[in-house]
């Protein structure tokens, strides 16, 4: 079984910049859940997951896309916060973060091993894709609704539907990880080599 230590362990940099510890302890938690109940015993087993079905991933895995995906949304914060004299809202960094360590939780319960080597929807993830599964995940730990928000409207599920900010931020940092890799996939994307 994944505990809470070595899921500490995995984001510790980032759950160190949360200055809500009982957030960081949410996000913790939501994480030990979803790995138990995606019947994920071994880190190493979701490192070496791709993060998505839907293009080949190219080697990048579930827990690097996590990383990429909360730096890159922590830049894009920053880069306003620097630019901008005035910047008419707030961002809330707790919230960024917690909300990209968690954005794609659900996919632990999305996403399962088929035995040979590869992987597949599992039958939940037919019913529920990870923006859905993962909300429930992390309001059975009790994350807030600020975060709630973030997981749920992250992807497409979230088009034409009210957002807190930081849910803009994390989907663009996440599209600038999945994009890439689906053009070069089918061919489109220039240059890179
Ligand atoms: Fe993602």
């Amino acid at each position: 079984m994944i505990n809470a230590a070595q899921v500490r362990e995995l984001f510790e940099e980032l759950l160190e910049r949360i200055s809500d510890t009982q957030l960081q302890e949410q996000v913790v938690d939501t994480w030990v859940d979803a790995c138990r109940e995606g019947g994920w015993d071994e880190l190493e087993a979701v490192e070496r997951m791709p993060f998505s079905l839907l293009t080949d991933c190219g080697g990048v895995g579930f827990i690097e896309h996590i990383l990429a995906v909360t730096w890159g949304a922590l830049g894009l914060a920053e880069a306003q916060e620097r630019a901008c004299r005035d910047l008419p809202y707030k961002i809330n960094h707790d919230h960024l973060i917690a909300g990209a360590l968690l954005h794609d939780v659900g996919k632990l319960i999305e996403i399962e091993s088929d035995s040979r080597g590869g992987y597949r929807t599992s039958h939940s993830g037919r019913y529920l894709r990870h923006p859905i599964s993962g909300t429930v995940l992390a309001a059975r730990a009790g994350l807030p609704d600020e975060v709630l928000n973030i997981i749920a409207c992250h992807s497409r599920e979230g088009d034409g539907s009210p957002k807190v900010v930081e849910t803009i931020l994390i989907h663009q940092a996440d599209f600038a990880s999945f994009d890439p890799l689906r053009m070069k996939a089918d061919g489109t994307l220039i240059g890179g080599e």
